[in-house]
């Protein structure tokens, strides 16, 4: 029998796919999420009866997402993703895809096949970017000095994301750069640069699709407090409280030490122990012996009771 012989329809469809996948080119594309992103194909006259699919997975473009063909003149569109659906919109002209507000998870590979007499594949890898937030400029002195005045190291901060850098610039001048995979942790780069003169210095936070500027305003930073004894004021101002409540507590120990030492607790466990002595030799009964005093020595011992502390 020859049927037995026969290739596998989907054993011929994985050694196409693995030879069409060898010579294809990838297109990187790098979005802000939220956008609305329309992959381009540069195509311009797509057979109008076609049959296009777009495929769309993390690693694999493996889940299709759009499904476009002409039955008896008829074209039919269908967005089968549910996690898609109403974001999509294909251009059967160009072959185009347009995705309304892409978000983070959303990246991936996004694969489009044409499908005529024979069939064309086109992949494009798409990286989501977050907006970048705008970079926050602190004085790096202030916890270490009350007057600012004395010295000025200005502390660029961002919050850290996806292929992010921060850096500092001198006019149009890049003088420092930094960043770091870890995502978790913000950013930070100091001007290095103790007291900077009035020159424009700006800190700059970017990713491939975004970037946020904040200048540095050397007055407002590191001149602010530009009376010297405000400092000493600030210091009062946080001082009294502290000295009050030192001394509220003093006072409360104090009281509490008094009082304990007064009054023994009601509820505390008292222990005694008894002790017995014998008067042996006591001197008063020698004498009083020797003066002939008769008297009745009723007490033979005598029993001291002790507080024992636990
Ligand atoms: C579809 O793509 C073609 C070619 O790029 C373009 O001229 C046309 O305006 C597009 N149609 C829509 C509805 O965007
Ligand atoms: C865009 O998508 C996000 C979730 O990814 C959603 O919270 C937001 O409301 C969407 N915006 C619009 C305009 O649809
Ligand atoms: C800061 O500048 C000094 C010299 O100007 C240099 O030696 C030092 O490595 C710099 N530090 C950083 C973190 O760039
Ligand atoms: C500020 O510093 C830069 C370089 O550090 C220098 O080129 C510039 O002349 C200085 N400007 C003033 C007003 O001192
Ligand atoms: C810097 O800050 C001071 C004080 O707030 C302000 O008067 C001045 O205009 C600012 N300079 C610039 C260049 O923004
Ligand atoms: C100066 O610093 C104080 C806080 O220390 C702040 O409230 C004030 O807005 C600053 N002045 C200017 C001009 O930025």
């Amino acid at each position: 029998m020859f049927s037995e012989y026969r290739i596998h329809p989907a054993l011929l469809l994985l050694l196409y796919c693995l030879l069409c996948s060898a010579g294809e080119e990838v297109v990187r594309l790098q979005e802000l999420e939220g956008n609305t992103v329309t992959i381009h194909t540069g195509l311009t006259g797509v057979q109008s009866d076609a049959h296009i699919l777009w495929f769309y997975g993390p690693e694999n473009a493996d889940i299709k997402i759009v499904n476009s063909l002409v039955f008896k003149g008829e074209t039919n569109t269908d967005y089968p993703s549910e996690r898609f659906r109403d974001r999509l919109q294909l251009n059967r002209t160009s072959g185009s895809l347009t995705i309304r507000n892409i978000s983070r998870e959303d990246y991936g590979v996004y694969k489009l096949q044409i499908i005529t007499e024979r069939t064309s594949v086109w992949s494009f890898s798409v990286d989501i970017y977050a907006p970048v937030l705008k970079p926050v400029i602190r004085n790096q002195a202030e916890k270490h000095s009350v007057t600012l005045r004395e010295s000025c190291s200005p502390l660029c901060s961002v919050e850290n994301g996806k292929d992010l850098s921060l850096s500092w610039y001198e006019e149009k001048e890049r003088i420092s750069s930094i960043s770091s995979s870890d995502s978790s942790e913000r950013l930070y780069l100091p001007l290095n640069k103790t007291n900077p003169n009035y020159s424009t210095y700006t800190c700059v936070a970017a990713n491939p699709v975004s970037s946020q500027t904040t200048k540095l305003n050397i007055t407002e930073l590191c001149y602010n407090s530009t009376d010297p004894n405000e400092g000493d004021r600030m210091k009062l101002l946080v001082l009294i409280p502290v000295l009050i409540v030192a001394l509220s507590l003093m006072l409360l120990a104090w009281v509490w030490k008094k009082k304990s030492k007064q009054q023994v607790p009601e509820d505390a466990e008292l222990n005694y122990a008894v002790v017995k002595t014998k008067p042996q030799n006591s001197k008063e009964a020698h004498e009083a012996n020797r003066a002939g005093v008769t008297e009745v020595q009723d007490q033979s011992e005598s029993v001291l009771y002790s507080t024992i502390r636990t």
